[in-house]
């Protein structure tokens, strides 16, 4: 009944294929291989909380075919509460197909399937987990009023990990989470700015958000690390440098280990402050980078950061 992190949100089984360079649009590149993965961004988060040693519970849909089968058998082998992980007979197990080039960048593209059932009254049944959690996390692989219906509901920390960033996001899904966590594009699609580049824009990017309504907001930067700003102190814009990558392999599943670590260590150390929270998250993220796949990718307990005060006070953009 001890929830530290709740989730709710996607499940898509990933087909991930690399390739030298990603193909430009009417190009056709050969590949090196493909996997299949467990991914979403809603279980990638899960699991990478759940990794570190945090109780967690996910709310989310997988289809009632043959890879909705293989998506719950493997859930079933880790530690997480799967009470209302539900299948569905109308809608396909959500996939993703994911480019991975040798640079490590990616491209994703996500079919919901089973995803966009998740609805406004899964968070009704499940009023106990939403009562007992100490964090909330969901994304935006599912659909907009669900999402916006469950942070509303909850009472504890929230965090919405505003991905994929809808043309018309609802202002409210801005307001009413605790965290709102994007990545720099993310961050320059809802400001309409063309581009998120530096700390400089980062800051102004972030001041716009508040500007919007935003409690408070982080925005990932790849390798320079992540960008806060709180409403609450909003001269202080705090810059937390990223954590050394020894090899770069493949940055997807980087931002959910970001975001596993980051619900993880708020809710174990829910006095320390944000910024500790936030480097003990860049250390995960930078461990993912390092490694294959989605939830392979993510570090176990040893990555819990569980001396946070250690971290020297990072700096301010
Ligand atoms: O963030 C990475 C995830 O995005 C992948 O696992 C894929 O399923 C998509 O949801
Ligand atoms: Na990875």
């Amino acid at each position: 009944d001890n929830i530290d992190v709740l989730v709710f949100g996607s499940s898509n089984i990933d087909y991930i294929t690399y390739v030298n360079e990603l193909p430009k649009p009417g190009e056709t590149v050969l590949a090196m291989h493909r996997e299949r993965c467990f991914g979403g961004k809603g279980a990638n988060q899960c699991v990478a909380a759940s990794k570190l040693g945090a109780n967690c519970a996910l709310i989310t849909k997988l289809g009632t075919d043959a890879l909705g089968e293989d998506y719950l058998e493997y859930l079933k082998t880790l530690e997480i509460n799967l009470d209302f992980v539900e299948r569905v007979e109308s809608m396909p197990t959500g996939l993703a197909e994911i480019i991975v080039s040798d640079n490590a960048e990616n491209t994703i593209i996500v079919l919901p399937g089973a995803n966009s059932m998740l609805r406004p009254k899964d968070v009704s049944r499940c009023k106990k987990l939403f009562k007992n959690a100490k964090v909330l996390m969901c994304q935006l692989e599912t659909e907009q009023k669900a999402v916006l219906f469950a942070l509303q509901q909850f009472k504890g920390i929230s965090i919405l990990n505003a991905s994929p960033m809808p043309k018309n996001i609802n202002v409210e899904l801005i307001t009413t989470p605790t965290i709102l966590c994007i990545n720099e594009m993310e961050a320059a699609q809802l400001t309409e700015r063309e581009q998120v580049n530096t700390l400089q824009d980062a800051k102004a990017a972030a001041n716009e958000i508040i500007d919007k309504g935003a409690k408070s907001v982080i925005i990932t930067m790849g390798a320079l690390g992540a960008v806060f700003l709180s409403s609450t102190e909003r001269d202080v814009c705090i810059h937390c440098p990223a954590a050394p990558v020894r090899f770069l392999a493949d940055t997807s599943g980087a931002g959910d280990a970001f975001l596993g670590s980051l619900a993880y260590h708020i809710a174990i150390f829910p006095n320390l402050h944000r910024e500790s929270h936030i480097s003990a998250a860049n250390i995960c993220a930078a461990y993912a980078v390092g490694h294959r796949g989605t939830q392979l990718s993510f570090p176990g307990p040893e990555y819990a950061q569980n001396d946070l005060c250690r971290f020297v006070p990072t700096c301010t953009v």
